[in-house]
């Protein structure tokens, strides 16, 4: 029985700021940026923007088209938890009007989480053929500022719809995995910004995909040649491309010259260079790139994946795009967002990055943004309260 990804969007901030204006006031060349770490722009969410409405809006436009009867799980992956408790999945579920008979948790575990979710959900699948999971990852990337980080921060958040018979991608069955406690990437609870080791985590990453990699190779007894493209987790996009090199060196294949490399890899890095990291969301939103973007019909070719979390966990796995995908994306809908974003000076940036909800328990009224199709209204004795906005 296939299972898989039947339908994926992407919702982003409708704000940014150019690395442009970021490399300027830093007193960094203008070049780095875009060339040393492959990013353009970074997704800045308003005050009234968090991981829960970027995930309703990133999934209202998958249930017009499903029944919502038939989602019975509910996984939100993310690692900007809007609450110690309370899982983030219960707000969204709330605001897209899910039915009550549905599992909705959260789960965490860095920028990996959302593969868990995947496998999750598809093993669920393959025990409740007729229903559907709602797989959401979403997340806000804050480092401090001026730091090494803070070129790679962003926001966004993708919705898939996991089922049988899938319309866009079905999943392979061989995974390899990796597990290993490290401290490249953290951040306690008492802390807004992560922590980063930053050099020893590209490191660290690099080093687990080749041991997923082996895994998966062992397991499926598939070469890198069996890939049309590979999609990897894009903290920057430099790294996709240092990380498809790396899996060459370890085939002992010619290096990719420049054209083939950005034929393997580039289409799903083209969102992540506008975005900045969204985390957990950004393998799956470097998928959605691909997708969208890939002047190829890929349909029936085989593409690989790698998601890494700090901390860390990493997996390489795969998945088949299906016949006739094109007609089932939102490429349109996430061309629109990308290109209707308003730009934001360096003083409107640090003022957003600065800000925070007041936590005295007392009434704050959030001044509207521009936001998706939901936002967070208010926070009022600690409980935090969310509107549509259509
Ligand atoms: P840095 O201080 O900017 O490093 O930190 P750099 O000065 O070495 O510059 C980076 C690259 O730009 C270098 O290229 C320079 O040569 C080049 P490389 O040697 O790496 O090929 N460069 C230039 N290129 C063109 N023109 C110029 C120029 N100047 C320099 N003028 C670092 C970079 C990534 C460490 C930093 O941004 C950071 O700490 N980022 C956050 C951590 C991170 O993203 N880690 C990635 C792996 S861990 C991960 O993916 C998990 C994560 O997503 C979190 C989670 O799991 O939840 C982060």
């Amino acid at each position: 029985m296939n299972v898989g990804v039947d339908l994926i969007s992407f919702q982003t901030s409708q704000y940014f700021l150019d690395l442009a204006t970021l490399a300027q006031v830093r007193g960094v060349p203008v070049d780095k940026f875009p060339d040393g770490l492959g990013q353009e722009r970074m997704a800045v969410p308003p005050p009234d923007e968090d991981i829960v409405t970027l995930a309703a809006s990133a999934a209202q436009p998958l249930l017009a088209q499903t029944n919502p009867a038939d989602i019975e799980l509910l996984l939100f992956g993310t690692e900007s938890g809007v609450d110690q408790s309370k899982a983030a999945s219960l707000f969204v579920h709330g605001l897209l009007g899910l039915p009550k008979r549905c599992r909705a948790i959260e789960l965490k575990e860095a920028c990996y989480s959302a593969t868990a979710a995947l496998h999750l959900a598809a093993a669920w699948i393959q025990q409740h053929p007729t229903k559907k999971a709602l797989v959401l990852a979403a997340d806000i990337a804050r480092y401090d500022l001026a730091s090494p980080g803070e070129p790679t921060q962003g926001c966004g958040a993708v919705a898939m719809l996991v089922s049988t018979n899938p319309r866009v991608l079905a999943l392979d069955p061989e995974t390899g995995f990796h597990a290993e406690n490290v401290m490249d990437f953290w951040r306690p609870n008492y802390r807004t910004e992560a922590l980063v080791d930053g050099k020893y985590s590209t490191l660290v990453y690099l080093s687990t995909l080749v041991d997923a990699w082996r895994q998966y190779k062992a397991l499926s007894s598939r070469g890198l040649d069996a890939f049309a493209r590979n999609c990897f987790h894009l903290p920057f996009t430099r790294l996709a491309e240092k990380a498809y090199v790396r899996l060459c060196r370890e085939e002992k294949t010619p290096e990719p010259s420049a054209e083939e490399l950005h034929r393997r890899v580039g289409s799903s890095l083209l969102y992540n260079r506008q975005t900045g990291n969204t985390y957990t969301a950004s393998l799956y939103e470097g998928l959605a790139s691909l997708l969208d973007n890939d002047s190829e019909d890929l349909g029936g070719q085989r593409i690989g994946l790698f998601s890494y979390g700090s901390g860390c966990m990493a997996e390489f796995f795969s998945g088949v795009v299906q016949p006739g995908y094109r007609q089932q994306l939102f490429a349109e809908r996430h061309h629109q967002m990308l290109a209707g974003r308003t730009e934001l000076t360096y003083r409107q940036y640090e003022d957003i990055f600065r800000y925070v909800i007041p936590d005295d328990g007392g009434d704050h009224l959030l001044a509207p943004y521009r936001t998706g199709a939901f936002r967070l209204k208010d926070v009022r004795k600690h409980v935090r309260c969310y509107e549509t906005t259509t």
